[in-house]
């Protein structure tokens, strides 16, 4: 699996497996089968309540905790310096590891940089190998990247052939930061896995819709982490490594960009509101 190289020198695998709505009672098996058909990043968050069981499968797996690059989100409402700290020993202890890969700021809201600074202070001890932010827009990215002592790593946003962020990409870039696309299939949303464009280049290469969107991420050097409970869909989407997209097809893929989110924007007030009601009925506030 190609690696890409954080800007601490840390390496990352540049394809993983997404661990959000998957249940805490069907997780372990099948973050199991995901080791076992060959992925060695993994991504969960405080807010999917599953670190248990992905600790689980990973001590019950035969690959090696050091082979394993595991990375967790810390969740808004969890944010401010003793918050987040107190948040990230309840994770160490729910993965049952001694260290975490990859430890992520889940959105810009709350206290973020308090939270930020507890992530930085983990990162220092040795108990996280990098630290990054989710969802950061360009004006919170460069905000946290000049005024925060460390360069957030990564920063991991909604991103696929229909939204495909070239101007956040550029200033992730200009910042040293790795972009990690969440929702790389979109859900399936926008017809994806039977886009005539999607199946046209597939039929190139006896790839399918999925393949092929998964496949022009990673050729422009974007991590991805998509997410299936199915056995056969693991395996179909971790195999796009024998094959490479031209030039012209990029181009030809570039143009489905529709340039905005399919999933909501986080930065409207009734998204906003949305996500703060959680906050509210967690506080009772
Ligand atoms: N930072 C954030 O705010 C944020 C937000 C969302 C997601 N994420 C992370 O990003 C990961 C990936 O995003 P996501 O899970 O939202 O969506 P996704 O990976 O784009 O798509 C997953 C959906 O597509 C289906 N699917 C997967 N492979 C398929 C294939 N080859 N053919 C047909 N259907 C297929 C899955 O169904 P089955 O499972 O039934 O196969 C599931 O419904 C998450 O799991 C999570 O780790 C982060």
């Amino acid at each position: 699996m190609p690696t890409v190289t954080l800007n601490n020198g840390v390496k990352m695998p540049i394809e993983g497996f997404g661990g959000y709505q998957i249940s805490n009672r069907e997780c372990k098996q099948v973050v199991l089968k995901a080791l076992e058909t060959g992925y060695r990043l993994l991504d969960t968050a405080q807010a999917y309540q599953n670190e248990r069981a992905v600790g689980e499968a990973m001590i019950e797996s035969d690959v090696k905790r050091e082979d394993i690059f595991l990375t967790t989100k810390v969740d808004f409402t969890n944010s401010g310096y003793e918050q987040t700290k107190a948040s990230l020993y309840e994770s160490l202890e729910k993965l049952q590891v001694d260290y975490i890969d990859l430890v992520i700021m889940h959105q810009a809201y709350g206290d973020y940089y308090g939270g930020y600074r507890a992530l930085e202070e983990f990162y220092r001890e040795g108990k996280i190998r990098a630290i990054g932010v989710s969802n950061f827009f360009p004006d919170r990215l460069i905000d946290l990247s000049t005024f925060a002592d460390t360069v957030p790593m990564v920063n991991q946003v909604e991103s696929h052939v229909f939204y495909q962020q070239p101007e956040a990409r550029k200033i992730m870039k200009q910042y040293g930061v790795q972009m990690e696309s969440w929702g790389p299939l979109a859900e399936g949303k926008n017809n994806f896995f039977h886009h005539p464009v999607l199946l046209s280049i597939g039929e190139k290469y006896g790839k399918t819709a999925a393949q092929i969107g998964l496949r022009f991420l990673t050729q422009k050097d974007i991590v991805i982490i998509p997410k299936s409970v199915h056995a056969e869909r693991m395996q179909e989407n971790i195999n796009i490594w024998d094959f490479s997209l031209t030039e012209d097809e990029m181009r030809e893929l570039e143009t489905l960009d529709i340039g905005k989110s399919l999933f909501f924007d986080h930065r409207a007030p009734e998204t906003v509101e949305w996500l703060m009601d959680m906050y509210r009925y967690r506080f009772h506030k």
